[in-house]
């Protein structure tokens, strides 16, 4: 990465040493590309980064609100980082992402040593900002406002670890669905896509950099494109990253079933390194459930929609995400949900207990159920994932599938460690420095609960 000093920078900061930061991510892939982008912004204002907090001169904190528990992990790691700062009271902390967005300024009232707050828009005035902080002490500048374009949410920056088998690219930004549990939208704003030149542009360096597998992010990808006419659907979208050379297998993530159209399905009919996997969040199983919560489908279209997904591609992975709890959940609406793990058979499910999040429209429907009755349905829904997982994995055996090789199997040595098609990790024996990057068939021999292993084919 550049980094030169220029007479812009402050002397607090220069010259030597490079005044160092530290970042801690928490949160979805959007915010690991944010923290990537903001350590692209510093390094060229001529910042190194820290591997620990307590070598570091600016210590920030990219946030995660989805549910409860994310929130309350900030105010907790804000606790260590005070401690640093009374140490060394010359310390910037900054707090940005998803819990900035929504706690906003008061922030301030709950860590009154922090220094500044920057929400999801505002990744490239960061630097300006730390060093108005440090300059004014007390000062507590923000940046928090909606006003964005593509280039400031989505632009390009240099992708960080030269050298990665993986990368995500950034393609989507924001949601318009306003699904009734689900404070994204309040934190990330409204819809906007990247244009496909641009993404296409990145891909072509990932590739020539040797990155060999992509992954296309956006918070709600499925509606890539839609509100510019002169833009490829993410059906196309992903055509076209597939004709760029060098790109060995691809990625989409998250998608939603009401926005699943014919172009996505021919996309997996047709496009032989688009991974045979798809995640597509259902959250329940209920009918009265998706239309409280205003997913926009029910029970049977999503089960149909899977039916058309698998027979584009009959070997491919379902994944999705569920909740527990939801507000007036019965017991019966909750075996909906059992029962509809049961019927489509997911390979994966990330399964969460409801957590009511400000500002979201769930707040004003009936009472959840009660922590326990949360507890013990989150319980019983992983224990039916965990079977039906397992019961999944077996068809692995026998089979040979493709795997991506990435580094040593972390607990076995002679062994490499590389990811199949359906994301799960599948180890067999080899040296790393012969096969990091290179795509082996590989013949599945055995079938753990989230691992697979085999012999090369
Ligand atoms: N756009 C994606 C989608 O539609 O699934 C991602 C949304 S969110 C980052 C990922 C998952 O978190 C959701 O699919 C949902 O299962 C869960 N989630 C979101 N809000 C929640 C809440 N208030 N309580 C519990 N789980 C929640
Ligand atoms: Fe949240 Fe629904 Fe948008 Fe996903 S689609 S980010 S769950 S509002
Ligand atoms: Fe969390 Fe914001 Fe991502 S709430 S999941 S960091 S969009």
């Amino acid at each position: 990465m550049s980094a030169s000093f220029d007479s812009s920078v402050p002397e607090w900061l220069a010259p030597e040493p490079r005044p160092r930061v530290y970042i801690e991510t928490y949160g979805c892939q959007m915010n690991e590309r944010d923290s990537h982008a903001l350590l692209h912004h510093l390094a060229e204002r001529g910042y190194e980064r820290a591997a620990t907090p307590h070598e570091a001169d600016v210590l920030l904190l990219n946030t995660c609100s989805v549910r409860d528990h994310a929130e309350q992990k900030v105010y907790s790691t804000l606790g260590r980082f005070r401690e640093i700062k009374q140490e060394r009271p010359g310390v910037v902390i900054g707090v940005g992402g998803c819990v900035a967005q929504q706690v906003g300024e008061s922030l301030f009232k709950r860590a009154p040593y922090l220094d500044l707050v920057f929400g999801t828009h505002h990744l490239g005035e960061v630097p300006g900002l730390i060093e108005r902080a440090a300059r004014e002490r007390g000062s507590r500048p923000t940046a928090l406002s909606f006003e964005r374009t593509w280039q400031t949410v989505l632009g390009d920056h240099e992708a960080p670890d030269p050298g990665g088998v993986r990368a995500f690219v950034a393609v989507q930004r924001g949601c318009d669905r306003f699904c009734t549990f689900c404070i994204v939208p309040f934190t990330q704003g409204r819809e906007l896509s990247r244009p496909s030149a641009s993404v296409l542009d990145e891909v072509r360096r990932l590739a020539a950099r040797g990155v060999k597998e992509v992954t296309l992010i956006g918070q709600n990808i499925t509606s890539y494109g839609r509100k510019d006419p002169s833009e490829p659907d993410l059906g196309e979208l992903l055509r076209r990253v597939h004709a760029v050379e060098g790109v060995e297998r691809i990625r989409f993530l998250t998608s939603h079933p009401a926005e699943v159209n014919e172009s996505l399905i021919a996309a997996f009919r047709d496009l032989e390194r688009l991974a045979a996997h798809l995640h597509l969040p259902v959250q329940s199983g209920a009918d009265t459930v998706l239309a409280r919560m205003r997913r926009g489908h029910t029970r049977r279209e999503y089960v149909e929609l899977i039916e058309l997904v698998r027979a584009a591609r009959p070997e491919i992975a379902i994944t999705t995400d569920l909740i527990a709890g939801f507000p007036g959940e019965s017991e019966s609406e909750f075996e909906a949900t059992l029962s509809l793990v049961r019927e489509v058979g997911f390979d994966n499910a990330f399964c969460f207990s409801y957590s009511p999040r400000p500002g979201t429209r769930a707040l004003k429907l009936e009472e959840s159920p009660d922590e326990a009755t949360r507890a013990d349905r989150l319980a019983r829904l992983l224990a039916v994932q965990a079977e039906v997982r397992a019961e999944r994995n077996q068809r692995w055996v026998g089979q040979e599938i493709a795997v991506l090789v990435e580094r040593d199997n972390p607990r076995r040595a002679g062994e490499v460690e590389g990811r199949s098609p359906s994301l799960h990790p599948v180890h067999f024996a080899g040296r790393i420095d012969e096969l990091r990057g290179t795509m082996v068939r590989v013949r599945v021999e055995r079938a753990g609960a989230h691992a697979l292993a085999g012999s090369p084919a």
